[in-house]
């Protein structure tokens, strides 16, 4: 009979306050503050842009004028794609989701990568600048070939988050949605050891290459309980017409025991600090829409789940409003997320390429011994 050694290891479910590793690139606070390398989001989101942003993650410092002008250019000009991830995204059936084919053609990409056999630190680094412009071109490629329009080339003189939207929508942002597709990247881009993170350190920590570890991150992404919540905050919003049908929706929900979409965290117990900027940000792009009926909706869903279960919106909830305030259709709503987060990503596997340590947990085994084993003709 085999002794079980694991009977006094201890479990700590869903990894919950467990540090896996030491990290320097962002600091989520659960009294409800977020940090990238030490500033302050509420520092940051109305004063750099998106591109500013990832290369802080990416260098672990600001750049200046001449650095931020470089890393723009080399962003802009790696915005296209080779032309078989192209013609593979035009071949994807029409019913797949928009994040499956980004999983797909990230790992695609990865061989058509020019140094693809080369992981020495200066190419991992030129590679994170590859992927942090060609994640939001894959997107802006897909939705185009969907709706049967021609890709739109980047313009040099447009921002990164701005090249972003135009080639998505095929039409140039003004100025206020310049600001709303900035700051919803730049308060997209990190936020700690979340789930997709872990994930993409997890198969770097293999010595895996950064397209692998990007694949696990979009794979880890598109679920519900993470980036895949905001589309269905969406499907919510849709769900519910007037603020006096709120009170009875969410009942239904809690009393069927299914979670409120955009709601809930898992480290801050108090508001989510991105929210009350992409509440601002989707309270005045709904007033210039004249929807200002679905921000009072949001208020109110905000009110009635607090009320009742005393939790609070997270990223997902306002992100929603803002990017279909955007017009950005809502299976893409993850996508854009992935768009901005693979800035962080990038960020966490070179940090992790450095730390060099293999993440392998262990696990409690609870099941059985000692079974008789029954060849296959005597089952
Ligand atoms: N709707 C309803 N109840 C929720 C909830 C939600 N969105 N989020 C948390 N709760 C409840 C839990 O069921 C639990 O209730 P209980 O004490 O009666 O069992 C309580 O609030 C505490 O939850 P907690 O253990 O802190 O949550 P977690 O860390 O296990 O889960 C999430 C965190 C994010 C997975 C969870 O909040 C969730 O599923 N949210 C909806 C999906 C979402 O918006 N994801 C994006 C996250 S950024």
């Amino acid at each position: 009979m085999n002794e079980n050694h694991d009977s006094d290891k201890v479990v700590v479910r869903g990894l919950r306050d467990v540090a896996a590793a030491e990290t320097k690139i962002s600091f989520v606070d659960p009294n409800g503050a977020l940090y990238y390398l030490g500033y302050s989001i509420d520092d940051l989101v109305e004063r750099v842009c998106y591109e500013e942003v990832a290369y802080l993650l990416l260098n672990g410092k600001l750049p200046n004028k001449n650095e931020l002008d470089d890393f723009r250019a080399q962003l802009i000009s790696e915005m296209n794609l080779p032309e078989a991830v192209i013609n593979s995204i035009k071949s994807a059936p029409l019913c797949s989701h928009p994040m499956e084919v980004l999983r797909t053609e990230v790992s695609h990409l990865g061989m058509y990568d020019p140094d693809r056999d080369d992981n020495s630190e200066k190419v991992y680094r030129k590679r994170a600048i590859r992927l942090v412009a060609k994640v939001p071109t894959i997107v802006a490629a897909h939705h185009r070939l969907r709706i049967n329009q021609k890709l739109v080339t980047p313009k040099e003189e447009f921002g990164f988050a701005e090249n972003f939207l135009y080639m998505f929508r095929g039409i140039p942002a003004d100025s206020e949605e310049k600001i709303a597709i900035d700051r919803f990247m730049t308060l997209h881009a990190d936020h700690g050891f979340n789930a997709s993170t872990f994930a993409a350190r997890v198969t770097a920590s293999t010595n895996s290459g950064m397209y692998s570890a990007v694949t696990s991150a979009i794979g880890t992404l598109k679920g519900p309980l993470h980036g895949g919540a905001s589309e269905k905050v969406m499907l919510m919003l849709d769900n519910i017409n007037t603020e006096e049908e709120v009170e009875e929706y969410i009942q239904g929900m809690l009393d069927d025991q299914k979670k409120i979409m955009g709601f809930g965290h898992r480290v801050y117990k108090t508001e989510d600090p991105r929210t009350k900027h992409l509440r601002v940000i989707a309270e005045n792009l709904c007033h210039r829409a004249n929807s200002l009926s679905l921000y009072s909706l949001c208020l109110k869903i905000e009110n009635v789940v607090h009320e009742k279960k005393k939790i609070f919106p997270n990223v997902d909830f306002y992100a929603a409003v803002v990017l279909n305030a955007l017009r950005v259709p809502k299976e893409y709503f993850t996508p854009f997320f992935a768009s901005s987060r693979i800035a962080g990503w990038t960020a966490h596997i070179i940090e992790q390429y450095q730390d060099a340590v293999l993440l392998r947990p262990s696990s409690k085994y609870v099941g059985e011994f000692g079974r008789t084993f029954v060849p296959i003709e005597n089952r």
